[in-house]
C-alpha cells in the first residue's frame, strides 16, 4: 500500500514538474495585448448591447470547439487565436468579460484583448455600427490594465513584463470601408481619400506612442488587406471584380503605416516591430488559390444572394459544406483557414511579407 502511495506521489511530482517545464518552454512571451476590429474580436462586442457588429449566433463558430458562436466573426478561430497558439498562450480574453470579475488577480497577466467589431482608428467609424470600442477607448482601457498590473507586480517587474510582451494591432479596414463601402458614412463629403488615409496614419502614430509610454516595446502591426476584394465590395461592382479604389487606398494607407513605423523607430530607439503585408498575402490567395488549398476566392461561405454577400451570415443564411476551400467566411471576414495562413506567415514569413523581421525574430530580440 505504502509503496503504491510513494509511486503515485513520485509520478505526481514528475508530471507536475514536467507540465511546468513544458509550459514555460512553449510560452514564448509573457503576454499578448490585442487591439483592433472584428478581424480579431474574441467576444468584446457580446457585451455591447447596442452594437450591430455581432457574431454571437450561428453559423459563426460552426468549426469552433463545441460549435460555439463566441462572438468571433469566423467559422472557427480567428487570427488572434492563432497568434496566441503560436506563442504558447491561451487566447487573450475579452477585456469586457473580465474587467468586472470579482477576483482580477492574474486575470490580465497573460494579456487581454480590447478588439471590437466595427472599431476604427478614427473616432466616429464605430458609430457606423451603432456601438463599438474605437481605438482611442481601447487604449484607455489598456491604461487601466497597465495601472493594475503595476500595482500587482511592482514597477520594475511590470516594465520587464511589458517590454517582452506583444502589442498586436489589426485595425483600419473599417475606416476605409466606411469611406468607400456604402456603410452610410459621410466622411467622403468632407475629406479626400488622401486626407482620410493621412489622418488615419497620424492618429495611429499618436496611439502607438501612448502605448509606448505605457510600456509597449514590441509591436505586431497587421496591415489592411486588399479589402476591395472582400465579397461585400465585389458585390458593389457589376462585374464582380475587386473595387479598385478601395484597394488603392488600402495600399496607400499601408505605405503610410510603413513610414510611420520607420519614423517611430528612429525617434524611439528601443521599439521593435513586425509589419505584416496582409494586402499582398490576400492577393496571393486570390491569384494563386491552389497554392494555398483554396478553390473559392470570391464568394463568402456564409450568407445569401450574389456572392453570398447580399445578406450577412445570419442564422437564416446558408453556409458552404467545406470551409477550408473558401478564403472568405462571410461578406467581410476570412475563414479560419485563411486566418491560419496569415498568422503562419507573420510568424515565419520572409521579409517580402513581414517587414523588417518576422515575429519569430521579434520575439527573440
Ligand atoms: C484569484 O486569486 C488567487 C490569489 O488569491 C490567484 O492565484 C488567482 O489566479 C486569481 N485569479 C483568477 C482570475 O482566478
Ligand atoms: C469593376 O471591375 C472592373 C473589372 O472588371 C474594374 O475595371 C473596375 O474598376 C471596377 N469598378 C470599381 C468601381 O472599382
Amino acid at each position: 500500500m505504502a509503496q503504491h502511495y510513494y509511486v503515485s506521489l513520485l509520478l505526481f511530482f514528475f508530471f507536475s514538474t514536467f507540465t511546468l517545464i513544458t509550459n514555460s518552454m512553449s510560452q514564448m512571451v509573457p503576454a499578448v495585448f490585442v487591439f483592433g476590429d472584428s478581424l480579431v474580436d474574441v467576444g468584446n462586442n457580446n457585451h455591447l448591447s447596442l452594437s450591430i457588429a455581432k457574431a454571437n449566433f450561428p453559423h459563426n463558430g460552426v468549426d469552433f470547439v463545441g460549435k460555439k458562436a463566441t462572438g468571433r466573426f469566423s467559422n472557427g478561430k480567428n487570427a488572434a487565436d492563432f497568434l496566441a497558439d503560436k506563442v504558447g498562450l491561451p487566447s487573450s480574453p475579452p477585456y469586457l468579460s473580465i474587467r468586472s470579475a470579482s477576483n482580477k488577480t492574474n486575470a490580465f497577466i497573460g494579456g487581454v484583448s480590447f478588439a471590437s467589431g466595427g472599431a476604427g482608428i478614427l473616432d466616429g467609424t464605430d458609430k457606423l455600427f451603432k456601438q463599438a470600442i474605437p481605438l482611442s477607448k481601447q487604449i484607455e482601457y489598456y491604461s487601466t490594465v497597465f495601472t493594475e498590473l503595476v500595482q500587482q507586480i511592482g514597477t520594475v517587474e511590470a516594465q520587464k513584463h511589458f517590454s517582452k510582451s506583444l502589442y498586436a494591432l489589426v485595425i483600419g479596414s473599417n475606416d476605409i470601408l466606411g469611406y468607400f463601402g456604402g456603410l452610410g458614412s459621410n466622411l467622403h463629403l468632407k475629406n479626400t481619400p488622401q486626407e482620410l488615409t493621412d489622418s488615419m496614419a497620424l492618429m495611429l502614430k499618436g496611439y502607438l506612442k501612448q502605448l509606448y509610454n505605457l510600456g509597449a516595446r514590441k509591436f505586431v502591426m497587421v496591415g489592411v488587406g486588399a479589402i476591395g476584394c472582400c465579397p461585400s465590395q465585389r458585390n458593389q461592382n457589376k462585374t464582380g471584380a475587386c473595387k479598385e479604389e478601395t484597394n488603392y487606398w488600402s495600399n496607400k494607407f499601408n505605405q503610410n503605416v510603413k513610414s510611420l513605423l520607420q519614423e517611430m523607430k528612429t525617434e524611439l530607439k528601443d521599439i521593435n516591430y513586425v509589419l505584416f503585408d496582409t494586402y499582398n498575402v490576400l492577393l496571393n490567395f486570390i491569384q494563386k488559390p491552389a497554392d494555398y488549398g483554396f478553390t473559392e476566392v470570391k464568394a463568402a461561405c456564409c450568407g445569401l444572394g450574389n456572392l453570398n454577400a447580399n445578406v450577412p451570415c445570419l442564422p437564416i443564411a446558408q453556409y458552404c459544406p467545406k470551409r477550408t476551400d473558401h478564403v472568405f467566411w462571410d461578406l467581410y471576414h476570412p475563414t479560419e483557414a485563411a486566418a491560419k495562413i496569415f498568422v503562419d506567415t507573420i510568424f515565419d514569413g520572409s521579409q517580402q511579407y513581414v517587414y523588417p523581421i518576422n515575429l519569430r525574430k521579434l520575439i527573440a530580440l
